[in-house]
Parts: C-alpha cells; sequence; structure tokens
C-alpha cells in the first residue's frame, strides 16, 4: 500500500493494474462512487500555475463527497510569500486535511514533504521533475486505444528536459511496458533533451529508444503513440537567447496535416496540455 504519490516508478504493478480498474470502475459507473469521500477534506496546495490538474483534483474531490481547501498560487498567496519553508507549509495543512496535493515548482517537493507531513500527499508536478497523476491518465489513454501495449513505436516530441510529464511517462512505460520503442524528438539543446537519468532507466529495464532532432519518414510511418508537448517557457526565464534557439527549433516538430496524414490511421495523437503550436486546431 502506498502512503504517498511522488514519483510514478514507486507504483508496482498490482498498484498500477489495480488503479487502471478502479478508473475503468469509475468511467463506467460514477454514481457508484459518489460520497465514497464524504466527510473528507484535501488540500489543494498549488506553487505553479494550472488549469487542467487543479480543477480535475477539485472536481474529483467534490465528486466523490469530499471538500477542497485551496492556495492556486501559493509563492504569492500562501505565507511562502513571507518565506515559510515547504516544510512548515505542508506540515500546517496536514493537521487540517486528509491528504495534500502538492504541485511545486522545483523537483523533488512532493518528496520532500512526504517527509514532514502526517497525511498522504500526491504529486500535482513538481518543477521539471515529474507529473505521475498525469502519467496515469496518460496510460489509462493508450491502453484505451492500443490493443495490445507491446511492439509499438511510442513518438515523445518537444521539450524533453523541462516537461515533467514525459519524464513520469517514459518511467511508467520503461517500467510496465518494456517491450515497445520510444523514438525521443527534441531540439538538439541539452537542456531541453530527455535527461541522462531516466535514459539510464530505460536502459536498465531493456527499452529500445532512439533520439531524433526531425520527422523523418520511418519515425512518421512507424510511429503508434505520438505524444506532443510544448516549449516549456516558464524554465527559460533568464535565458531569452536560449529560449528562442529552441523555440525555432523545436517549431520544426509540430505537427503539420500532410505529417499527420502519412501516419497509419491507427495511430494516437497526444497532448497533456496546455498546447501552443504544437498540434494546430486544424488537426
Ligand atoms: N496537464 C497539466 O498538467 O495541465 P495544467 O498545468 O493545466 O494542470
Amino acid at each position: 500500500m502506498l502512503r504517498h504519490l511522488y514519483e510514478i516508478q514507486q507504483l508496482d504493478g498490482r498498484q498500477l493494474s489495480g488503479l487502471m480498474a478502479l478508473a475503468r470502475a469509475i468511467e463506467a459507473r460514477p454514481g457508484y462512487f459518489q460520497g465514497r469521500l464524504a466527510g473528507r477534506r484535501i488540500a489543494m496546495l498549488f506553487y505553479e500555475p494550472s488549469t487542467r490538474t487543479r480543477f480535475s483534483f477539485e472536481a474529483a474531490a467534490q465528486a466523490l463527497g469530499a471538500t477542497c481547501i485551496s492556495t492556486e498560487n501559493a509563492r504569492q498567496f500562501s505565507s511562502a510569500s513571507k518565506g515559510e519553508t515547504l516544510a512548515d507549509t505542508t506540515l500546517v495543512a496536514s493537521g487540517l486535511v486528509d491528504a495534500i496535493v502538492l504541485r511545486y515548482d522545483h523537483a523533488g517537493g512532493a518528496e520532500e514533504a512526504a517527509r514532514y507531513v502526517t497525511v498522504p500527499v500526491i504529486n500535482a508536478g513538481d518543477g521539471t521533475g515529474q507529473h505521475p497523476t498525469q502519467a496515469l491518465l496518460d496510460l489509462y489513454t493508450i491502453l484505451k486505444h492500443v490493443d495490445q501495449l507491446e511492439g509499438k513505436e511510442i513518438v515523445l516530441v518537444g521539450d524533453l528536459g523541462n516537461g515533467r510529464t514525459v519524464h513520469s511517462l517514459a518511467y511508467l512505460l520503461a517500467k510496465h511496458y518494456p517491450n515497445n520503442r520510444l523514438v525521443l524528438l527534441s531540439p538538439n539543446v541539452r537542456e531541453v533533451k530527455m535527461p541522462p537519468h531516466i535514459l539510464d532507466y530505460l536502459d536498465s529495464k531493456g527499452v529500445a529508444w532512439r533520439v531524433g532532432r526531425v520527422w523523418n519518414r520511418e519515425v512518421v510511418r512507424s510511429a503508434d503513440v505520438v505524444y506532443m508537448t510544448r516549449v516549456q517557457q516558464e524554465r527559460f526565464k533568464d535565458k531569452p537567447t536560449l529560449h528562442a534557439k529552441v523555440v525555432e527549433q523545436a517549431s520544426r516538430l509540430n505537427l503539420i496535416p500532410g505529417l499527420v496524414g502519412r501516419m497509419k490511421p491507427s495511430t494516437i495523437i497526444m497532448h497533456p496540455l496546455p498546447r501552443l503550436a504544437e498540434i494546430p486546431p486544424e488537426i
């Protein structure tokens, strides 16, 4: 039994299949689960902006009968603005709630908070670290559309250095679905390439992977899952020149109708959102 979820590779096979089965059951019969969290209170503690993660957690909590207390910009609107540490903030919150959903602005925040709190902590994205619940949703989506997640080609595209969703998805696929091929398409700039610790993990699980800078014919034709991500502009605040270089190179990876038209009809295209120009509206 997991108490906290701060990185996706914590989950073993039984826990993962249990979560997928539970999600399928909730989707099939949402009414059956109403009120399961009645009387519970959950803190949504967000240090970075969010649209869908926060809304999703709050909507889910409410659907299950829980109430929420929240801070949507904790750096500005919580006592973090006065210098309070993450440890103190989360320890105080844990005295008031039954669980904490934490989006933090640095990698490792949720794992750090888990050391102090007295209630479960769920990582809702920690800087350039991980986004494990997004990966669960992404896997759930893939399994809905791909018959056998084996021998498939999964193409991760964009800012693979800063994008926490691709980090969690790569770890998740490598641990539980290692018999697929990963293609990692990103600009040829160190900061936006898949980090070495993830490549090491892929190797340790025997996952076949290769990197690329552009869409070539082979990748277009063999892709089963295309997972697009945006350049994380907020990670380049003090580096406008580097940002411009990355954006220019990344724009060559954007999908266009002619490219998508050459993919297999069964290929699925995903994006964790928010979307910039990676997938134009006509696609
Ligand atoms: N996918 C995702 O994390 O989106 P938000 O940043 O809007 O929560």
